[in-house]
């Protein structure tokens, strides 16, 4: 078993690179199902949720040949089945935008339901299946699988989603982009990743308008032919190093972000008393002083990301008077309080809005993450936390996070893996 240890109570200094967003690369890898030729991506983050995709995708019979370490040519013109039921589906949640690709490309699906965090709430894909029976799909979910048939071709439709869904949103897209005739979503998600996406299909020769807004537009197109596209970097991931150098003081350069798609988070830290200065293509992150207590509700983007929610709440740990947060996406994304708890915070929760009272310090514990993002709360945690913190569960965090004990420890960290099976031959410290 993996575990990270951490020695609290360091600032954060220097300079930090952020990677390709997961959330843009787990929907552009199923893409590339849908176009007739090769795709070269870049600045691909490397996650072990891009790797069971990109697995995925060779299973299927896609070729896929390395340029470098975050650059793939993809090419799935010889790929002739629209069948992906491996049991790898189930370790991540964007494997359903098999769905959208194998459908929009073939006319029929049967795929495997996805996994991904549990939140401890459901995770619902009706909107999904409202949006692909609008375009003439018959689905059906039976034995873990959704098969879904149509005629020939998706067609055209126009489809009002119910919720703000980000995955229905593009799996839709992703069906449209191939169907006949035009597709208008309405009430669409608009986050950075869906732009990102429709930049993709329309670099390979889609024809999307609107990805941003609530209301898109895509005329299905005979055939995409292959193309060149780099991601866009990680909001979550630059969100993340935020908080952290706000957690425990000191002053960062993130680098390679775009500063607009972290207004939300930017915002909400200039609240608490922390210093960020948006640069062209990096944000600086400052603090030197208390943290003040403030009141946040997770939204769609542009509100503030749901995906940062545990992170800015157990910064708001260490602010001064009591701060309220709402989770306004997700029915209950408080897991990771239980854990906080052992640390010494005081947090009360009361349906959907944490009530957090502002503590002086955490103290390190042994803890576990039970989910990607609340894995790099409970870092956060650590890092600036009294003591030494030993964090289970962290394959979680590894399924979005790119090295991130080599990007914390450049930072001044104090902070390494642990392997404990073996005793004698397989504790290594590994930096
Ligand atoms: C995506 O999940 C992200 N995952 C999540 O990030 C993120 O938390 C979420 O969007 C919201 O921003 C990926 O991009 C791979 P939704 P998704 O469909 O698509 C309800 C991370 O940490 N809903 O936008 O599953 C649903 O219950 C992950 O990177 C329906 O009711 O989320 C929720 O309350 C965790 N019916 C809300 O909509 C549906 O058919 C938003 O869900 C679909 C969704």
């Amino acid at each position: 078993m993996t575990k990270y240890v951490i020695n609290g109570g360091k600032p954060l200094n220097g300079e930090v690179e952020i990677s390709g967003a997961k959330n843009a690369a787990v929907a552009i890898i199923p893409a590339a199902l849908m176009v007739d030729g090769v795709c070269r991506i870049e600045n691909l983050p490397e996650i072990s949720d891009v790797k069971t995709l990109l697995q995925i995708l060779k299973e299927m019979g896609a070729k896929i040949r390395v340029v470098n370490k975050r650059t793939l040519d993809i090419d799935c013109s010889r790929i002739g089945t629209s069948i992906a039921t491996f049991d790898m589906m189930r370790r991540i949640r964007a494997s359903y935008y098999i769905i959208g690709a194998l459908l929009g490309r073939f006319g029929r699906a049967d795929v495997a339901m996805p996994g991904g965090c549990n939140f401890g709430g459901v995770r619902p894909i009706d909107q999904h299946i409202k949006g692909f029976t609008a375009m003439g799909a018959n689905v059906t979910v039976r034995n873990g699988i959704v098969s879904a048939v149509t005629g020939d071709h998706l067609r055209g439709a126009t489809v009002y989603l119910d919720v703000v869904s980000v995955g229905a949103t593009i799996n839709l897209m992703l069906g449209a982009a191939l169907a006949q005739g035009t597709t208008i979503i309405e009430n669409a998600a608009r986050e950075p990743h869906i732009v990102d996406l429709a930049n993709f299909l329309n670099s390979m020769g889609a024809d999307i308008r609107g990805a941003g807004t609530s209301d898109i537009k895509i005329r299905g197109v005979q055939r995409m032919t292959g193309g060149f596209y780099s991601i866009i970097p990680d909001q979550i991931e630059a969100g993340t190093y935020m908080a952290a150098v706000a957690g425990t003081g000191g002053r960062v350069v993130i680098k390679d972000v775009i500063p607009k798609h972290l207004e939300c988070i930017s915002g909400k830290l200039r609240e608490m008393g922390v210093t960020v200065v948006d640069l062209e293509d990096s944000v600086i992150v400052q603090r030197d002083a208390p943290l003040f207590r403030t009141h946040v509700k997770t939204m769609p983007y542009p509100g503030f990301p749901t995906d940062m929610q545990p992170q800015i709440s157990t910064l708001l740990c260490l602010a001064e008077g009591t701060s309220t947060v709402t989770e306004g996406v997700w029915d209950n994304r408080f897991k990771f309080v239980d854990e906080l708890a052992k640390m010494g915070s005081s947090i009360r929760v009361d349906g959907r809005t944490a009530i957090i009272e502002g503590v002086p310090y955490l103290t390190g514990a042994p803890i576990k993450a039970s989910d990607l993002r609340a894995g790099a709360a409970l870092v956060i945690a650590g890092l600036a936390a009294h003591g030494r913190t030993v964090i289970e569960g962290v394959n979680y965090i590894e399924r979005g996070y790119e090295k991130m004990i080599q990007k914390l420890t450049s930072l001044g960290a104090d902070m390494k893996i642990i392997f404990e099976r073996d005793e004698p031959r397989f504790k290594k410290k590994i930096v």
